[in-house]
């Protein structure tokens, strides 16, 4: 399936990424930057993950971009310090995290479906 496609067939997304220098990555900007209408009234969430913030800086700086291509951007998240949940290479999630990522599906699912008439009528004009 292409790109344009699998985004276009999604109702939701949750980006998982990265922070680098108190910003998002490169390859991120990049997905975002190739589609328009594609993303246009989806809701997406953010699982991030890095040193010192957890990623949590660069969810900040991505909220900005993703309106500008009419996504809503949700409040809900889940932040991952590596430092402390990386044993031997694997995720070693706790409670808080288990909570934050239900909370975030939930949220997803919610504004999915309230965003989808929007979608709708967006395509007929
Ligand atoms: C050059 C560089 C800058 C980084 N800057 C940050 C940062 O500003 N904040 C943070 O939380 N982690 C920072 N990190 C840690 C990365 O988020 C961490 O290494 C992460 O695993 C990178 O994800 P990736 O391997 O999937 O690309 C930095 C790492 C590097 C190598």
């Amino acid at each position: 399936m292409r790109w344009s496609e699998t985004v276009d067939a999604a109702d939701a997304f949750v980006f998982v990424m990265p922070e680098y220098n108190y910003g998002f990555n490169t390859p991120l900007k990049n997905a975002i930057d190739f589609l328009y209408h594609e993303w246009q009234y989806k809701p997406v969430g953010f699982v991030s993950y890095g040193m010192t913030a957890a990623g949590t800086r660069a969810v900040q700086m991505i909220k900005q971009v993703v309106t500008t291509l009419k996504m809503y951007p949700l409040n809900e998240a889940v932040a991952i310090p590596l430092r402390q949940r990386l044993v031997d290479g694997e995720l070693q999630p706790d409670e808080g995290m288990d909570g934050a990522a239900v909370s975030l599906l939930d949220e997803l699912h919610r504004t999915a479906v309230a965003l989808a008439p929007l979608r709708s009528t967006a395509a007929a004009l």
